[in-house]
């Protein structure tokens, strides 16, 4: 499976990125093709439509799609990770028969709304509102930062049920798209232009009660825990992105001569490779890693922040050794490097800046008691 997603990746998705980076659109044909290989419902069961594989068979599998495209890698790792993965832990069994399908198939697209204008990293400081009525709940507020926002047929929404008990008023709701929902004009963003990421404003917008996932207060906790795993598929996307600058590095410095021979031959050159392929393999290791333990339905939050961490600064490295062996070249729209330069550098924000995640793992040592 590897090697087909590998040839499909590099054949259909690979060769539209250039574009897709310079006339941003979303890229509902390759998004169909992806959900017909079941890569938009990876950890499904098959019983809901679903690939039914485990964590580390996703990440392995995101790192392919990232290579050839990190907003390909996004929207499949927001899909897959976020909104599928809350369904399938809290959700009702109407609400997984109802939504699990059409997110595995790749017929609808899921997002996550956390985020607000006023606050990422402090997410439980929301003030998005759920107000009881009858049959219902009827939501206000501002979410930020929401990917695939306007494009997505199904929100996976935090808000407040409860506005005095601050993470513990905190409840989520399925929300299908309607036409009460405003959304912001695409955010015009540094990378990942395919990934198109809006606000969305909602003005008492009913919900039915039967879309409240989980129980009232449940949510923030909902929220954390299926980012643990979101933040494992962030740490694949950033080692496919890193993976690509590294090889196309590689290639170059083996074609690119100067002073009478091929660049790699120069110290400068080689040791700049081999720290760069020691972290990226450092990077993937950490994720699978975290994926395996995954699997083994142990809690990953520690393994998840570091695996997050250490891969999103990796590929920042990486992508940035990149461009200096291209020289000039990598500096220009000619040579994918810049691109992946600038794709990699979300990951160190997005899912939890690397502050955050130096957050939850300096907590997690003295929970979890590590040596
Ligand atoms: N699993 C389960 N429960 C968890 C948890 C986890 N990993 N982490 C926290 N909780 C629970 C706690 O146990 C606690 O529950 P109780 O009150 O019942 O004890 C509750 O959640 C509150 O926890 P904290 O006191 O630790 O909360 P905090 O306010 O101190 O915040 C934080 C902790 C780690 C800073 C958190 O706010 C955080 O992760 N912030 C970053 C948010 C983030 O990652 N945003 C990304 C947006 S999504 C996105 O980017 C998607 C996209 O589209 C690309």
């Amino acid at each position: 499976m590897v090697r087909h997603v590998r040839e499909f990746a590099q054949a259909e998705i690979a060769p539209l990125a250039p574009q897709l980076d310079r006339k941003p659109s979303f890229p509902w044909k390759t998004l169909k093709m992806m959900g017909e290989l079941g890569l938009l419902g990876i950890l499904t069961p098959e019983a809901y439509g679903g690939a039914g594989l485990d964590m580390l068979s996703y990440v392995v599998l995101l790192e392919e799609i990232s290579a050839a495209d990190a907003s390909h890698g996004t929207i499949m790792s927001v899909t897959n990770g976020l909104p599928q993965q809350l369904l399938l832990k809290y959700g009702s069994e109407a609400q997984r028969q109802r939504y699990l399908p059409k997110l595995a198939s790749g017929e609808w697209v899921g997002s996550f709304c956390l985020s607000e204008p006023h606050c990422g990293s402090d997410a439980a400081a929301m003030t998005t509102r759920a107000k009881k009525v009858d049959g219902g709940y009827l939501l206000s507020g501002t979410k930020a930062w929401i990917t695939s926002g306007g494009e997505a047929q199904l929100y996976l929404v935090l808000a407040k049920t409860e506005p005095s008990a601050g993470a513990r008023g905190v409840s989520c709701f399925a929300v299908e798209k309607t036409e009460g929902m405003v959304f912001g004009k695409p955010e015009e963003k540094l990378g990942q232009h395919a990934a198109v990421t809006t606000t969305l404003t909602f003005d008492r917008c009913f919900v039915p009660e039967e879309n409240l996932v989980g129980s009232e207060g449940q949510g923030f906790s909902m929220a954390m825990a299926s980012l643990d795993s979101g933040r494992i598929g962030i740490a694949a996307l950033a080692v496919g992105i890193a993976r690509a600058a590294f090889e196309a590095a590689r290639d170059y410095a083996g074609e690119r001569e100067a002073f009478g021979r091929p660049i790699r031959e120069f110290q400068g050159i080689s040791f700049k490779l081999a720290d760069m392929v020691t972290k990226l393999e450092a990077a993937r290791l950490l994720t699978h890693r975290a994926a395996w333990q995954q699997d083994r339905a142990r809690r990953v939050t520690r393994e998840a922040s570091m695996a997050k961490l250490f891969a999103s600064e990796a590929a920042a490295e990486i992508t940035h050794h990149a461009v200096q062996i291209f020289g000039g070249y990598g500096y220009s729209k000619d040579y994918p490097v810049e691109r992946y330069f600038r794709d990699a550098r979300v990951t160190e924000i997005y899912e939890g800046t690397s502050e955050i995640q130096r957050v939850v793992i300096g907590r997690q040592i003295f929970k979890e008691r590590v040596r």
